[in-house]
């Protein structure tokens, strides 16, 4: 899909915010988190109103690892049970309820679960699926003009990002819901464009 996400784009007309599915905080589905490599995210529990935290626990487990207990946030508390796991000094209590993990590294990724004691002794679990990214490249948007009438014209829009890096590039057409002209080019990667004159203000956008 879109680019890594997380991190300023470059000011290029046509890019968009790439999409990002963030999942609604259910108690099965962690919620999606992106993060860029050496950037820092926030995870911020959802809370029931009208409900005092007590403390919470954070865990983390990446792949098929061992899931291991990484903070404790309790009144006016912060917690690290052990200080020289992989995380050292890179996590902080944002504020009573959100853990910030900063100078952000790929093994970084994985499902962070947050256990939250409210009083008087309601117990919640959610948890917070984050991918660390590297940064995304500045992508290069190249046009090809095939043919130009009073009818319109057919063009190609190619946008490149360098080989290596993380993101892939997608296009999405950007203006109202109304006609689409534009297709994925045989390539899958290039989009081919058959514009009519009348159409011919449309913008679309890669992310
Ligand atoms: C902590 O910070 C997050 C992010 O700014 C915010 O959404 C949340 O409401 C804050 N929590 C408290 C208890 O202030
Ligand atoms: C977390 O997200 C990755 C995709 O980035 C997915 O493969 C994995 O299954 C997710 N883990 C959980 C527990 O949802
Ligand atoms: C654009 O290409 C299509 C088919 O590839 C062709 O039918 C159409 O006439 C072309 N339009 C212009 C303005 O050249
Ligand atoms: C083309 O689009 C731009 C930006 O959306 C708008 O300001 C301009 O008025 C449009 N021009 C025409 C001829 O529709």
């Amino acid at each position: 899909m879109g680019m890594s996400p997380g991190r300023p784009r470059p000011r290029v007309p046509w890019l968009l915010a790439p999409l990002l599915v963030v999942a609604g905080a259910t108690a099965t589905q962690p919620r999606r988190v992106y993060g860029v490599l050496g950037g820092s995210v926030l995870l911020s529990p959802v809370l029931p109103p009208n409900k005092t935290v007590k403390e919470i626990e954070w865990s983390f487990s990446a792949g098929a690892g061992a899931t291991i207990e990484v903070a404790e946030f309790g009144p006016g508390s912060f917690k690290r049970p052990d200080p020289k796991d992989r995380f050292k000094d890179r996590l902080e209590m944002f504020n009573e309820t959100a853990l910030k993990i900063g100078a952000l590294e790929r093994g970084d990724s994985g499902v962070y679960g947050a256990r939250i004691k409210l009083y008087p002794t309601l117990v919640e679990d959610q948890s917070f699926n984050l991918s660390v990214y590297g940064p995304v490249p500045a992508p290069e948007i190249q046009h090809r003009l095939l043919s130009l009438s009073t009818q319109g014209c057919n063009i190609t829009l190619r946008c490149w990002v360098p080989a290596g890096s993380d993101a892939e590039a997608s296009w999405q057409l950007g203006s109202s819901p109304g006609t689409r002209w534009g297709q994925l080019c045989e390539d899958g990667q290039t989009l081919c464009l058959a514009v009519a004159a009348s159409a011919l203000n449309s913008s679309y956008t890669s992310g």
